[in-house]
């Protein structure tokens, strides 16, 4: 399958404009065989729609080439396996886990328990009905996958956006804190070998949000919750501080758990962290402005390798890694150019720039 892939890789490669010489063919394609996963010393995650890898070779070549680690964009939310009460839909989360194993990626699992996005039939649960709820739900998915998925996003944004409170869903709602334990406690049981997280936003730059975080995993640990992970989403903005950022990994470090970038890309416009709430203040892309990312994204990857010790580096994973699919765009309704790839599905400055910092002794 892998020599399969490989091979309609590189005659998507020729055919793109003219061929080149024999010689410089050969090292493009070793160049090209080479991927980010290649040379990190630590796994390389893409999170990808598998309807669009499906119908896309080019596509598949950057998964295929960069990343050792797979996360599913949206189809392994509950949103989209519990969309119908009653019965659970696992197709395209299959799908998904099939296209890993057989290109040898590790499967990520993302989410379990998110509020984002649920239907009525979830949201208006009480505490009874919620607990039952959880309970089947998780261990029927985790069950499902198990020995397949490496680990799994258990609970996703527990806290508010901003400060440490944690945030009323509706599983908050139903049986406050205690969900969160329910959640851990339930895919442990289901799955004893996998590994857990919790995975939020923002806490990179909000220190009150970190503290919280930080506090609820000790306290958790403390009291033998299996939770062995925190995951960063770093949907960075190009204004963020990188000490901050730093420091932010150091104070997650000292937690001895490992640490996954879950999400990252890097905006260049702001947002407010809500659905429609962008500003577009850059409308364009210039060789500047490709460059200042193509630097951070080299500040990001070199920060992780210095302040996350080895055995505690899950890997850092890009949430759709092509300006093309970006999420960004949609969901908060501007432009931007947050990711390695262009619009073309061209390696921007940034994906060299990411790349030094991996490689950098
Ligand atoms: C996003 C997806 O990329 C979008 O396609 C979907 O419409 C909404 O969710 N934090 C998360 C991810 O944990 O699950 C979100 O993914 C992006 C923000």
């Amino acid at each position: 399958m892998a020599r399969l892939l490989l091979i309609v890789f590189l005659g998507w490669l020729v055919g793109c404009g003219d061929a080149p010489p024999a010689n410089e063919q050969t090292d493009a394609s070793r160049k090209a065989v080479t991927g980010l996963k290649d040379v990190a010393p630590f796994p390389i995650g893409g999170a990808v729609s598998i309807r669009k890898l499906a119908g896309d070779t080019a596509l598949r070549a950057i998964v295929t080439t960069e990343f050792s680690s797979l996360t599913s964009t949206n189809d392994m939310k509950m949103y989209s396996i519990a969309a119908r009460e009653g019965q659970l839909d696992f197709a395209r989360a299959d799908s998904t886990v099939a296209f890993a194993e057989a290109n040898g990626m590790r499967m990520f699992g993302h989410a379990l328990v998110w509020h984002y996005g649920l239907p009525e039939y979830i949201t208006s649960k009480d505490r009874a009905g919620m607990e039952a709820f959880l309970t089947e739900y998780i261990d029927t998915v985790v069950t499902h996958f198990r020995g397949r998925v490496d680990g799994w996003d258990v609970v996703n944004e527990v806290f508010d956006t901003r400060g440490g409170e944690l945030r009323a869903t509706p599983f908050y709602t139903a049986m406050g804190e205690d969900y969160i334990e329910l959640a851990f406690r339930t895919a442990h049981a289901a799955d004893p070998q996998a590994k857990l997280f919790i995975n939020d936003f923002g806490t990179e730059r909000d220190t009150s949000k970190l503290n919280a975080l930080v506090d609820l995993v000790v306290r958790m640990r403390q009291t033998g919750v299996p939770i062995h992970g925190i995951g960063f989403q770093w949907h960075q903005q190009m204004r963020d501080d990188t000490a901050v950022i730093r420091q932010t990994l150091r104070r997650a470090a000292a937690t001895g758990l490992l640490l996954h970038i879950s999400e990252l890309d890097l905006i260049f416009n702001t947002h407010n962290d809500a659905a429609g709430g962008g500003v577009e203040e850059i409308s364009r892309m210039t060789p500047e402005l490709l460059a200042a990312q193509a630097d951070r994204y080299e500040t990001l990857a070199r920060i992780y390798r210095q302040e996350v010790p080895a055995p505690q580096r899950y890997g850092i994973t890009f949430w759709d890694f092509t300006d093309r699919d970006t999420w960004i765009r949609g969901f908060f309704d501007m432009n931007d150019w947050p990711t390695l790839y262009d619009d073309d599905l061209q390696p921007k400055p940034a994906y060299d720039g990411f790349r030094r910092g991996l490689e950098e002794r």
